[in-house]
């Protein structure tokens, strides 16, 4: 998608969230409806949803998208890279990514970005597309500062 374009949208559906999310505090309720917007309005939004650290372990939460895995292996695959770096990952092709998780085999690029409650990180945002190569920065500006709102 276009540089101007992505910036344009991304800026109204960051404006329509801040709108959306006043109506409760509850993180799950606000997950799931960032997780509907963004995937009905991101073209290329093949899987958009949540994996939230219970217990320490990464557990799916509220997404919008195919069947996912449930629980994602300690370690393993980019929402943990996300989580033990504590920094926004973009992987151009998942499929050069060392122990990438396909929970489904038509992902082939992907971002995944921490969620931080009290200076502690507590999940991931991952968003999947089915075509190479989706993500940049301004995918990476926005989501973190969508994740910001949760
Ligand atoms: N690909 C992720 C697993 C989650 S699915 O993409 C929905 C990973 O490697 O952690």
């Amino acid at each position: 998608m276009e540089t101007k374009i992505k910036e344009a949208r991304y800026l109204r559906i960051y404006e329509q969230l801040k709108g959306l999310l006043t109506k409760t505090d509850f993180d799950i309720s606000r997950m799931a409806t960032i997780a509907a917007l963004l995937h009905h309005k991101m073209d290329y939004f093949f899987w958009t949803g949540f994996y939230l650290l219970v217990d320490d372990e990464l557990l799916v939460g509220p997404y919008q998208g195919s069947l996912a895995c449930q629980k994602i292996e300690k370690n393993t695959g980019v929402c943990w890279a996300g989580i033990n770096q504590m920094k926004t990952i973009i992987v151009p092709d998942v499929h050069q990514f060392p122990g990438h998780i396909a929970c489904d085999s038509r992902s082939n690029s992907e971002i995944v970005v921490p969620i931080y409650k009290n200076n502690k990180v507590v999940g991931v945002l991952d968003v999947d597309s089915n075509k190479f190569n989706s993500f940049d920065e301004i995918d990476a500006k926005w989501l973190e500062k969508i994740c910001k709102l949760i």
